[in-house]
C-alpha cells in the first residue's frame, strides 16, 4: 500500500494520502533555526538548541500525535464551518476534503481543497533570517463570493524543555505576551534575551496571545473555541500559556486569491518590523525560495549519479544526501523521538557523520571535526556527549551574557566537570575521528589542517596530527586480559556490556585508524611514524586473526567474566554484524576469513528488509552480556535490522568484489523500494530509520525513528565511495566501482578540488569489480591525477 510518490523533478516527496500510519517528517532550516514538521503541520521550532531554546511547544509521545503545530484555520462566515489547511488538527473526512503534503528540500507545503476553497501553506526558513515563514494562499474556486476568516495558531514554549514540562508553580509565571503594531511579542522573562515575535504581511483584524482563550479549556486544537465563535478576545498577559494567533477577514470573489505571509521569528518588536519590511514585497520571499533551491542544488551538483537504477539515483542525488546533511547540521536530538530532551553532540555519531558528506559540505564537516578535536582529552578518549561551547574559546559577547539559571535548585555535585573520567569513556568514540580527518584532508587537499593546533578538553593543545596519534595510543594501551581492546563503558553498541570486557569491534576500528595514519604518514613523509604504525599493524593482524576467529566468523567480544559474545558456542547472539563487517572493512581479516565471515553474515543475518544486528535474538536477561538481553527480541540492539551498520557490510562486500551482494543488501534496506509496502514499513520511504523490527518481533519489517540516524550518512558514503567506488585519494581521484554484474555502467559528475569530473564507467564484460582502462580527457592513464585548472574533465573507465 502506498501513500505518496517521489516527485524527482521537483525534489519532493508528495503525500497524497495523508492518513499515514505514523508521522512522516521534514527538517526546515539550514543554519541556526530549525523546524521539525510532520505531514499534518505538527511539530516544533527551535533556535540553536532543541533543549534550551525551544520556540514552540511539542507534546511528545502524546495522543493525538505530534501536537501542537503551525496551524492555519479557515472559517466560512456564512455557516461557521471551518477546516485547517493541513489535514490535522481539524481532520475533515477525507472523502469531503482533499489534502496533500509535499516534503521538499528545506520546504514543506500543505494543500487542501474543501468546499470550493483551495488553500496552500508553504513552510520555510530563509537563509540569513532566523524566522519560520508560513506562506499561505487562499483561493476561491467556487462560483460565489466567499466571506472567510483565517486564523493562525502556534503555541509558545517556555524555552527550556525541562522548565516546559515541570514545576509549573514557577514555569507558568515566567513568560508574558503582548500585541503591538501588528505583532505578537512573546517574552521569556527569566532570560536576558528571551523574545520571539509573530507577525504577518497584513494588518490583522484580530489577535490572541493567550492559548486558553483561543482553544478553550475543554476544547483542543481540533475545535478551538475562538474559531468556532469566529472571533478572538485579543488579550496578552504576564504569566500563563501563550500562542500566536492573528485573524484576517477575507472577502474573495470567484477565482480571486489572497496571499497571507506569517513570520514566527527570533527577537522582539524591532526584529518583527525589520522582517515585515524585508518581505513587504512577496517577490522577496520568492527569491528566498530560490536561494534555498540553489543551496541544495550546489550540493547536488557536487556528486550526481545517473545509473538508471531509480533507487540509487533518487536517493543519492536527493534524499540520502539531504538526510546526511541534516544530521551534520542538527545532530541527533531534534526529532519526535528525542523531542529535544537532550542537546549537544554524541562523540561517535558526530565523528561518523562528519566523514560522510565532506564532498558536499566541507565547511560543515570541518566545523564538526574541530568541535570533536576540542572535546578530546589529553589521554586520547573523547567526551561522550558534549556541547561544543564547553570547549570553545569564549567570544566577548558570549562572556558578557548572563548564563541562564533555573530558579529551581537542582544540586550539582561539587567539582562536577564537563570532562568525565575513563569510567565513562566509550572505547570506540574517538577512533571514528581518525578516518574522518583523513577523509577530510583527502577530499579537500588541505593538508595544512593536520598542523593546525587545537585545545584538548582537559587543557593544553596539540596539532590535529598529534590528536590523531593520541587516539590510537590510547586504544593501544587500553587492552584487556586477552590482549584485545577493552570495551570500556561501551563500544558502538550501547547495549552490550563490555565494561571490563573486551571488544572485537574496537580492535578492528583501531586497526582501521592505524591504516589511515600509516597512509597519511607515508604521504607526508613522516617515516618514523609510518614504521611504528606498520609495526603495530603487522602485529595486530596476525594476533586478531588468531584470537578473534571463531571458525566461521569473528567473535563480538569477551565479557569481564571471560565469556565469549558472538560465538558458535553461545546459545543466543551467536553471530553479530559489527565485528564481522569491520574485520573485513578495516583490512585486518585474512582473505579466506574475510570471505567466510561475509558468507556467514549472509547466511545467518540477512533478511528481505536488511541485515540483522545479531542472531538468534537474546530471550533471557543476562547482565553479564548486557542490557541487550533486556530489550525485547527483534527490537533495537537485540536482533533488529539496525540500519546504521548495514552499509558497513555493503562496503565490506565491495572491498571483496561482491557487487551483486552489496546491491542486494542495499535494495533490501533502502526505503525507496518500500514505497508500496507502507502497511509493513509504516515510516517515511524517503529517509532511513534507526531500526526495522526483526523477524522475532510481531511487527517484523516496521521501521522506527526516521531521519536522525547515522544510517543516512553511512548509506551515502557506502554507495558513493564503495559501490560507485569514487573516492578521493591523497593526490588523485580514485574510480574503483563494485557494482551488480548486470549493470552496463553508470555516469557520475563529481566536483573534486575545484575541478569537475564527468565520469563514465563502462562494464562491457559485466564484471562486478575491476578496472581495465582509464581515460582522462581521451588519453589513457594509470590514475586520475588532479588537473587543478578549475575546468571540466572527462573520465572514461572501462571495467573488466
Ligand atoms: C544509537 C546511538 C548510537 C549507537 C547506536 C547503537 O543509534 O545514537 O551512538 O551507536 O544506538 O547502540
Amino acid at each position: 500500500m502506498r501513500y505518496g510518490y517521489f516527485d524527482t523533478e521537483n525534489d519532493e516527496y508528495v503525500i497524497d494520502r495523508v492518513d499515514l500510519p505514523t508521522s512522516w517528517t521534514n527538517y526546515l532550516g539550514v543554519e541556526d533555526m530549525c523546524a521539525v514538521l510532520n505531514h499534518t503541520a505538527g511539530g516544533y521550532l527551535f533556535y540553536k538548541s532543541p533543549e534550551y531554546h525551544r520556540i514552540t511547544r511539542f507534546r511528545g509521545n502524546a495522543i493525538p500525535m505530534d501536537r501542537p503545530g503551525d496551524y492555519v484555520y479557515i472559517r466560512d462566515r456564512e455557516d461557521g464551518d471551518y477546516f485547517s489547511i493541513s489535514w490535522q488538527p481539524v481532520g475533515k473526512p477525507l472523502d469531503e476534503a482533499r489534502y496533500i503534503c509535499r516534503h521538499g528540500l528545506s520546504t514543506t507545503t500543505y494543500e487542501c481543497d474543501y468546499r470550493g476553497i483551495h488553500a496552500g501553506q508553504k513552510m520555510s526558513i530563509p537563509i540569513g533570517d532566523n524566522v519560520l515563514v508560513w506562506d499561505v494562499t487562499v483561493r476561491n474556486d467556487s462560483k460565489r463570493v466567499r466571506e472567510l476568516d483565517v486564523f493562525s495558531y502556534a503555541e509558545f514554549s517556555f524555552h527550556h524543555v525541562p522548565i516546559d514540562n515541570q514545576n509549573f508553580q514557577m514555569s507558568l509565571y515566567c513568560a508574558g505576551s503582548e500585541y503591538k503594531d501588528g505583532a505578537i511579542i512573546y517574552d521569556l522573562y527569566y532570560e536576558e534575551e528571551g523574545y520571539q515575535y509573530f507577525t504577518a504581511n497584513f494588518e490583522p483584524d484580530g489577535y490572541e496571545c493567550l492559548r486558553d482563550n483561543f482553544i478553550g479549556t475543554y476544547n483542543t486544537e481540533t475545535n478551538p473555541k475562538a474559531v468556532i465563535e469566529g472571533r478572538c478576545r485579543g488579550q496578552g498577559q504576564k504569566g500563563g500559556n501563550h500562542c500566536a494567533v492573528l485573524q484576517k477577514s477575507l472577502s474573495l470573489l470567484p477565482g480571486q486569491s489572497a496571499r497571507l505571509i506569517y513570520f514566527l521569528g527570533e527577537g522582539a518588536l524591532k526584529q518583527s518590523q525589520d522582517i515585515r519590511e524585508k518581505y513587504k514585497d512577496p517577490a522577496a520571499l520568492d527569491r528566498a525560495y530560490q536561494e534555498l533551491k540553489n543551496f541544495w542544488k550546489n550540493k547536488q551538483d557536487r556528486f550526481k549519479v545517473s545509473s538508471g537504477e531509480a533507487g540509487i539515483d533518487t536517493m543519492i542525488n536527493t534524499w540520502t544526501l539531504y538526510q546526511s546533511e541534516i544530521n551534520v547540521m542538527f545532530s541527533r536530538f531534534a526529532s519526535f523521538i528525542e523531542v529535544g530532551g537532550r542537546t549537544g553532540l554524541g562523540y561517535r555519531d558526530t565523528a561518523q557523520d562528519a566523514m560522510t558528506v565532506i564532498a558536499t559540505n566541507p565547511e560543515g564537516c570541518k566545523k564538526r571535526i574541530v568541535e570533536l578535536l576540542r572535546a578530546l582529552t589529553t589521554k586520547g578518549y573523547g567526551i561522550h556527549l558534549f556541547e561544543p561551547r564547553w570547549f570553545m574559546p569564549e567570544d566577548e559577547k558570549e562572556k558578557k551574557k548572563k548564563p541562564f539559571k533555573s530558579p529551581t535548585v537542582i544540586p550539582e555535585p561539587e567539582g562536577a566537570s564537563k570532562v568525565h573520567g575513563l569510567s565513562d569513556a566509550c572505547a570506540d568514540d574517538a577512533l571514528w575521528l581518525v578516518p574522518s580527518i583523513t577523509e577530510y584532508v583527502r577530499e579537500t587537499g588541505c593538508y595544512d589542517f593536520l598542523d593546525e593546533k587545537y585545545g584538548y578538553a582537559d587543557g593544553g593543545e596539540g596539532t590535529v596530527y598529534e590528536h590523531m596519534k593520541r587516539i590510537v595510543s590510547f586504544s593501544l594501551e587500553q587492552v584487556g586480559d586477552h590482549g584485545i581492546c577493552k570495551g570500556l563503558r561501551a563500544d558502538w553498541n550501547d547495549c552490550l556490556n563490555l565494561g571490563g570486557g573486551e571488544s572485537t569491534l574496537v580492535s578492528f576500528l583501531l586497526y582501521r585508524a592505524l591504516v589511515c595514519l600509516s597512509e597519511l604518514a607515508l604521504f607526508l613523509g613522516r617515516d618514523d611514524d609510518r614504521m611504528s604504525f606498520d609495526k603495530e599493524l603487522k602485529r595486530l593482524k596476525s594476533f586478531f586473526n588468531d584470537t578473534l576467529w571463531d571458525g566461521k566468523w569473528f567473535i563480538r567480544g569477551i565479557t569481564h567474566n571471560g565469556r565469549k559474545i558472538g560465538s558458535a558456542e553461545n546459545e543466543e547472539g551467536k553471530i553479530h554484524l559489527e565485528s564481522n563487517a569491520w574485520a573485513v572493512l578495516s583490512g585486518a581479516a585474512d582473505e579466506d576469513k574475510a570471505r567466510t565471515t561475509l558468507d556467514s553474515v549472509y547466511e545467518y543475518l540477512y533478511t528481505p528488509y536488511g541485515i540483522l544486528l545479531n542472531a538468534p535474538a537474546y530471550t533471557k536477561p543476562d547482565d553479564d552480556i548486557g542490557f541487550i538481553t533486556r530489550v525485547y527480541p527483534g527490537l533495537k540492539e537485540n536482533s533488529s535490522i539496525f540500519s546504521h551498520p548495514n552499509p558497513w557490510v555493503w562496503s565490506a562486500e565491495c572491498t571483496m568484489g561482491n557487487g551483486d551482494r552489496a546491491f542486494e543488501y542495499y535494495r533490501s534496506l533502502c526505503p525507496y523500494y518500500q514505497n508500496d509496502i507502507i502497511e509493513t514499513r509504516h515510516a517515511e520511504p524517503y529517509s532511513y530509520c534507526q531500526f526495522i523490527s526483526g523477524k522475532d518481533h510481531s511487527a517484523y519489517g516496521e521501521a522506527h525513528h526516521p531521519f536522525m540516524t547515522g544510517s543516512g550518512g553511512w548509506s551515502y558514503f557506502a554507495v558513493t565511495h564503495y559501490m560507485l567506488g569514487i573516492r578521493p585519494g591523497f593526490d588523485e581521484l580514485i574510480v574503483d566501482p563494485c557494482i551488480p554484474a548486470r549493470w552496463d555502467g553508470f555516469n557520475v559528475k563529481r566536483y573534486f578540488r575545484g575541478d569537475v569530473y564527468d565520469i563514465t564507467v563502462e562494464n562491457p564484460a559485466h564484471v562486478q569489480k575491476g578496472v581495465k582502462e582509464i581515460y582522462l580527457d581521451d588519453t589513457m592513464v594509470d590514475k586520475i591525477n588532479i588537473a587543478g585548472d578549475g575546468r571540466q574533465h572527462s573520465v572514461r573507465v572501462v571495467m573488466g
